[in-house]
């Protein structure tokens, strides 16, 4: 990484935060290549659990399916975090799952607006994207070495902040509710949520999860269309399973698990 763009920025965002070790570690830049990158670079180096790297800006953001992340803008909230959760491979798909309930009680908390979670890693309001969570694993065996979460949220960008491709289908807090955002208080607001909810998972496991999922799951009960082989179906989105699957009820009124690149949602 060249050393202008390891230059930290003052490091606020962990004073006052009220968790006990989820960015008590901090990392905060003016601009990195991605926050993905580093925090996974940081966890294979054997950073401890709830280092968390921060960065204004982003110039090679990473999206889900090897997308780029549009984050080229200070507006938006690019970061991720570094967990040693004691957890199984096939488990990993749940943090994408928590993370997503912890991003739609934030925003609702602090801006009075109803996200949806789009299974499995969008989080919508009014059908346009304002956030996405991208969760990469290592394990080995039957246990996870380290999960690196990443969230990003587009928060204080006008529309033509936006990037134009994606101006149609996605948005901002901003665009919501026509104000302007403390990026500072939101990223302590989904840190303490989610060491909470974190906690309280590993506790007492998927379920909880699960039923704040469906609260905010976006079409569920609704007719949607996937493709099998390139054969277009329709099914009712019925249900969440365990290793974090759609369940449909099929043309045959059958139970069916889906994975997320057969299915159309809009
Ligand atoms: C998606 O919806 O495709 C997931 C987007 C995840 C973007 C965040 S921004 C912070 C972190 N750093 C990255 O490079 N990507 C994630």
């Amino acid at each position: 990484m060249p050393p202008t763009q390891r230059r930290l920025t003052e490091n606020s965002f962990n004073l006052r935060l009220e968790t006990d070790w989820l960015g008590q570690s901090l990392e905060h830049y003016q601009v990195l290549e991605s926050t993905q990158v580093l925090a996974l670079e940081r966890a294979r180096a054997g950073c401890k659990e709830g280092l968390v790297i921060v960065s204004d800006r982003q110039t090679s953001g990473k999206g889900t399916q090897a997308r780029t992340w549009h984050s080229n803008h200070d507006g938006g909230i690019w970061l991720s975090f570094v967990l040693h959760p004691n957890l199984t491979p096939i488990q990993a798909p749940q943090l994408t799952l928590l993370t997503a309930t912890v991003l739609t009680k934030v925003i609702n908390d602090i801006t009075g607006l109803n996200p949806e979670i789009k299974w499995p890693n969008d989080i919508l309001i009014g059908q346009k994207k304002v956030a996405g969570i991208l969760t990469e694993t290592k394990g080995q065996h039957n246990k996870l070495d380290y999960a690196v979460v990443g969230i990003g949220l587009n928060v204080n960008q006008l529309s033509n902040q936006l990037n134009e491709e994606l101006r149609q289908i996605a948005t901002s807090l901003k665009i919501e509710t026509n104000e302007s955002y403390s990026k500072q208080a939101m990223i302590q607001a989904i840190l303490t949520q989610f060491e909470l909810s974190y906690e309280d998972y590993l506790k007492h496991g998927f379920p909880r999860v699960k039923e704040n999922w469906l609260k905010s799951a976006y079409r569920l009960g609704e007719k949607i269309q996937y493709t099998v082989d390139g054969v277009l179906k329709e099914a009712i989105f019925r249900d969440l399973s365990e290793d974090g699957c759609l369940i449909v009820l099929n043309e045959l009124k059958k139970s069916e698990k889906l994975y997320s690149a057969e299915i159309s949602w809009f």
